[in-house]
């Protein structure tokens, strides 16, 4: 079977977490590397978070690259949400024995790309400091990157977009909000760009059947455990099931397109700080579109059941 070769780039978090293995476990990827980033948590611990789900699932052969422990200038914010002590809905899975990647993760990612031209895809599910500083330091890898799949923004496409808003304004996704001149840089790198903002990530319609908790609680997989764990976490928070999956839904993508019907649009990312910080700005004019803006895909409609049946199914393979 072919397979897409992938460069995972995250902040786990519980989600992150959840991507790695789905990822990981997907016959259809082939990931060349984890990199991690300053996000949820700060770069040391998301390195140390990449390497435990690596470890848990026995694939210590894929090399995890320590990334950007800051946004590209400002100081990182603290996350309203948190993903508990240990950053994995405190699951405290063993401290990892794995080494980090000689590399750090922006080294990591160009020299990947530019060994493989055309055939990385990059998988974003932090924020975008590490794939924007790789863009300054390398402008020549924005040609070999066939598309970058990110949970990145709120459109406004529907109610969720903002009524889950993630970032610590009314109207902004947490990544964007993280480091919104590193996702400026990216949405306007000119690279095939598919953003699957909160719209798509966190509709209601991705909370777990009870026959699916009752397929998680059966199986022996410490994945699975590790799910149930995050679910039982979030919904002891008042917090909905699909906060422990939001990332998951760049890798189904990644594996498979038709999950998710984009839009092509004109977004502009707002760096200003104050009320509309880190806010994708969507114009879907029809008279008057600011075509100066980068014109991108925007995730507008997911196929939640078909998304939540792949990522069972991964989990308990
Ligand atoms: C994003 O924010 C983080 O908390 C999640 O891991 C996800 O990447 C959603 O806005
Ligand atoms: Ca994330």
């Amino acid at each position: 079977m072919e397979t897409k070769k992938i460069i995972l780039d995250c902040d786990p978090g519980m989600d992150d977490s959840m991507a790695i293995v789905m990822a990981v476990k997907s016959p259809k990827l082939d990931v060349m590397a984890v990199t991690t980033v300053n996000g949820n948590y700060p770069v040391d611990v998301t390195c140390i978070n990449a390497r435990k789900v690596l470890e848990l699932l026995n694939r210590t052969d894929i090399p995890v690259a320590r990334g950007m422990a800051n946004p590209i200038i400002r100081k990182s914010p603290s996350d309203p949400f948190t993903h508990g002590k240990d950053g994995q809905a405190e699951a405290f899975l063993p401290d990892p024995k794995i080494p980090l990647s000689k590399l750090d993760a922006v080294d990591l990612i160009i020299e990947t790309v530019k060994a493989n031209p055309g055939e990385v895809t990059l998988v974003s599910t932090g924020p975008m400091s590490n794939i924007a500083m790789a863009m300054i330091k390398a402008p020549e890898i924005k040609d070999m990157i066939p598309e970058i799949i990110a949970i990145s923004g709120a459109f406004g496409l529907n109610d969720y977009a903002f009524l889950n808003a993630t970032g610590d304004t009314p109207q902004s996704e947490w990544n964007v909000y993280v480091d919104p001149e590193a996702a400026k840089i990216v949405y306007e790198s000119g690279v095939k760009l598919v953003c699957l903002g909160l719209d798509v990530a966190t509709y209601f319609d991705v909370n777990f059947s009870d026959a699916d908790i009752a397929r998680l609680e059966k199986s022996d997989k410490p994945e699975a455990k590790f799910l149930l764990n995050a679910i039982h976490f979030v919904n002891g928070r008042g917090f909905d099931a699909y906060c422990t999956v939001i990332d998951c839904m760049a890798v189904a993508y990644a594996i498979d397109n038709t999950l998710v019907e984009t839009m092509d649009a004109h977004v502009g990312v707002e760096t200003k700080d104050g009320l509309t910080l880190g806010m994708t700005v969507i114009d879907r004019r029809h008279h008057f579109v600011w075509e100066h803006l980068p014109f991108i895909k925007v995730g507008r409609k997911a196929d939640c059941g078909r998304f939540l049946g792949l990522l069972m199914d991964l989990v308990l393979a």
